[in-house]
């Protein structure tokens, strides 16, 4: 069965489907995305993705394309044409289409929105998560928004590719305090020497993970201890667990840190037990 993509109210084959040369978001990264796992053909933390959207929509001043109720109905759509159970739906709005020029066009054409979703075996990601992946550090170089989602990943590409060339699964950006703030595509956490879980507070210039969140909610009512704030990568590198969050990785352990192994090199028990937890919550949201 071949894929299929919605763009700007219709559904067309993957392969043939594309937006305008003068789209802004192809011309100037102008436009935000958001990524929603999906279990059993139902939204992850469905909430959480819904909220983060509407606020980068709001934070680059782009309409919302439309209510939440059509997206909803588009959403389903979509993965019911792909007959997806498990894998991830991937949402991009644009502010739209115009003749290239830096300001916003006035006045504001309608914003393309595409939705693209994606087969995964969520038996890969356990597998993933059972072994542990590697992580190397690479110097924070994004720019001052990265609490809103836009579709402006080079930094994120270029570290991701670092870590893809070191034989790494993902890179985590330092900041030039020598504090982690997130991964090219993660949060990034660790269990520190006292067993205190910390990742890094989103007053900090990090995208609010919503996997972040309902980590922090999970790890709270089990009663794990918890810090949000600043870590060295020292501090990783003694930490007694280290792992990485998202729509797609969930909850992931990290068993080396710049080559050097972490907690002897195994998957760590808060990690593994966030894990279950974590799915298990996503899955009611
Ligand atoms: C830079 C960055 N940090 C963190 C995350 C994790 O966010 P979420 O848990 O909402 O998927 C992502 C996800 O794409 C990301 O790109």
């Amino acid at each position: 069965m071949s894929r299929v993509a919605y763009v700007n109210g219709r559904f067309a084959r993957h392969d043939e489907a594309g937006v305008h040369i003068e789209d802004r978001g192809y011309q100037f990264g102008d436009a935000i995305y958001e990524v929603w796992a999906v279990a059993d053909g139902r939204l992850c933390d469905a909430e959480g993705h819904f909220a983060r959207l509407s606020r980068s929509l709001a934070e680059l001043r782009i309409a919302e394309p439309m209510s939440r109720k059509s997206l909803e109905i588009v959403l389903g759509e979509t993965l019911r044409r792909n007959r997806l159970a498990d894998g991830l739906l991937y949402l991009q709005v644009s502010r739209g289409v115009a003749r290239r020029d830096h300001p916003f066009p006035d006045p504001a054409p309608p914003p393309s929105v595409v939705i693209t979703a994606r087969r995964i075996d969520p038996a890969a990601g356990d597998a993933k998560a059972a072994k542990g992946v590697a992580v190397i550090t690479v110097p924070e170089n994004r720019w001052g928004r990265c609490d809103i989602k836009t579709v402006n990943l080079l930094p994120n590409v270029l570290a991701k590719q670092a870590a893809k060339d070191a034989g790494a699964y993902e890179a985590w950006f330092v900041d030039e305090l020598g504090f982690v703030t997130e991964g090219s595509s993660t949060n990034a956490w660790i269990v520190d020497r006292e067993g205190v879980l910390r990742t890094r507070d989103i007053q900090a210039n990090i995208l609010r993970g919503v996997t972040r969140a309902t980590v922090l909610r999970v790890a709270a009512e089990a009663g794990v201890k918890l810090a949000e704030g600043p870590f060295t990568v020292d501090d990783a590198k003694q930490a007694r667990e280290a792992f990485i969050t998202g729509a797609s990785t969930q909850v992931t352990p990290v068993v080396k840190l710049d080559g050097r192994l972490l907690a002897g090199g195994e998957p760590g028990p808060v990690a593994k037990r966030l894990r279950q937890l974590y799915i298990a919550e996503a899955r009611r949201g």
